[in-house]
């Protein structure tokens, strides 16, 4: 059985399943989203690769072969069309796209294996969201209804709101209880769990509550695993919140009691919209990872719940290699060599903190030789892709900053480890590397009349153009000049 058939065994049956990685029912063997590539805007649904299996990775994998690759629909298992689609504009925040959507997933910012078979999740980053306004059988008013999410437990911040769950259909704030959706970040505006966080909270509107209290619930705890399972439910008086390691174990109940201490949430003046990866009224400032989840109708026993959870580990979610192509090894010095026709004399360089290109050589005086050359470490917000330090400015690293390099010191923030931190993947040219932001997957260093940047293509900045995209973005990564 899948998810789906269980809640459907309680008589809480899905009303929106969506699973970029697998099939949530175990019979369905339909699309699950659709991805759509940079090089002829050409789009292509991705199923799964048989009835309650695995998605098809490879397909997209082969679609997207030597080009770029966006989530453009994450399509609803449940027959009820809940389908989620990139936000439109809402009252906090405009997305960075044309009428102020907002960005699109990148289709591989986040691989992973499921019993072995590769998946990819949506990989959430600020500016990144998907909604659906005009839904089916989704809770409305004070209705019971349940939702879990299995999500990334390393991929979060502080910002305002990496949700996945019930909101406004107006994509502004319409009130206190006007939302119920899973939250998981170190948000700490609102409510709080113990320790630092990450935690699971609940999105009610205009809070994130831990429980009874407005503050602090300690009964929440900061959850470290890699994959959470995060659980949300609520009925007339009465709500839970719910969360485990979805690789093994089962689900713990950090809250289970009457509707939040303040006006305005009991009853619950619920609107029955779909959100993910944003707020109710779009706030667009958190970040996350989503693999799966659904809605259900009613309210789910823990029981069935528990059951989800047992389903959720025996599909063995595990990390996979987030890199690929010409190895670029941890402790090797490197230069990143241009391969645009007509700027092949050139490698990436600094100059003081701002990242350039330079025409450089072996002959080159050592000042200009040491600015094109980096020293590869492990990567300073994800071990598993790499950091570029400075050879003749030690401490000091490339990281983006409003989507432009830099080379700065690394000042010990959670921001700047993820802003320097890049995954190289085989070239999209079909040579050497391109080198891919690890917050941002939609972004590869680009350069852009000889600047420094990291660039989506088609994206909405002046240095996302298409034009010259696959080269610009590919570099050699050579045995380094200094
Ligand atoms: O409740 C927290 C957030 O507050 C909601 O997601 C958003 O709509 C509002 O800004
Ligand atoms: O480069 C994009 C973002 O710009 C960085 O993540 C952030 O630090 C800055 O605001
Ligand atoms: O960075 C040099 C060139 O500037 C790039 O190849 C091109 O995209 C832009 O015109």
């Amino acid at each position: 059985a899948g998810p789906c058939d269980i809640y459907a065994s309680g008589n809480t049956p899905c009303v929106a399943a969506h699973g970029t990685t697998r099939a949530l029912y175990n019979s369905y063997s339909g699309r699950l989203y659709q991805v759509q590539r940079g090089s002829d805007n050409a789009k292509q649904d991705i199923s799964a690769l048989s009835a309650g299996g695995v998605a098809n990775a490879a397909a997209q994998d082969s679609f997207c072969s030597g080009t770029t690759c966006v989530i453009t629909t994450i399509y609803d298992q449940s027959g009820r069309n809940n389908h989620l689609t990139p936000a439109p504009p809402g009252g906090a925040a405009k997305g960075p796209q044309s009428g102020g959507y907002d960005n699109p997933a990148s289709a591989i910012g986040a691989p992973v294996t499921l019993n072995g078979q590769k998946a990819y999740g949506v990989f959430i980053s600020p500016g990144t969201g998907y909604r659906n306004d005009a839904t089916s059988g989704i809770a409305t008013g004070d209705a019971a209804e349940g939702m879990y999410a299995v999500l990334d437990g390393t991929h979060y911040n502080g910002g305002c709101c990496f949700d996945y769950g019930n909101a406004e259909t107006s994509n502004t704030d319409t009130g206190s209880g006007h939302m119920e959706a899973i939250y998981y970040g170190t948000c700490t505006i609102w409510g709080t769990g113990s320790g630092n966080g990450p935690w699971v909270m609940a999105d009610l509107e205009n809070g994130l509550f831990s429980g009874y209290n407005l503050k602090q619930n300690t009964a929440d705890p900061t959850q470290s695993s890699r994959f959470v399972t995060a659980a949300v439910k609520g009925e007339p008086n009465q709500w839970a919140i719910r969360g485990g390691n979805s690789a093994s174990g089962g689900l713990s109940t950090y809250y289970s009691g009457t509707r939040p201490n303040a006006a305005g949430y009991n009853p619950m003046h619920k609107e029955g919209a779909i959100i993910l990866g944003i707020g109710g009224d779009n706030s667009i400032s958190g970040q996350g990872t989503f693999y799966e989840g659904v809605m259900t109708s009613g309210y789910p026993t823990d029981a069935i719940e528990n059951s989800v959870q047992a389903n959720v580990v025996a599909a063995k979610y595990a990390v996979t290699s987030l890199t690929s192509g010409p190895a670029v090894n941890v402790g090797s010095k490197v230069s990143f060599h241009l391969t645009t026709p007509g700027y092949t004399d050139r490698y990436l360089a600094h100059n003081g903190s701002s990242v350039i290109t330079s025409i450089v050589s072996s002959s080159s005086p050592s000042s200009a030789r040491g600015s094109a050359s980096f020293t590869v470490r492990t990567g300073l917000g994800y071990s598993g892709c790499v950091s570029f330090e400075s050879v003749d400015t030690p401490g000091s690293f490339i990281r983006h900053y409003d989507f432009v390099l830099e080379l700065n010191a690394n000042d010990g923030s959670q921001s700047f480890a993820e802003d320097a931190t890049f995954c190289p993947q085989a070239g999209l040219s079909g040579t050497g590397n391109t080198i891919r932001a690890w917050g941002y997957p939609t972004r590869f260093f680009r350069h852009y009349y000889n600047v420094g940047y990291v660039a989506s293509e088609g994206g909405p900045e002046a240095f996302d153009s298409t034009t010259s995209f696959n080269n610009d973005v590919t570099f050699l990564v050579q045995a380094s000049l200094a």
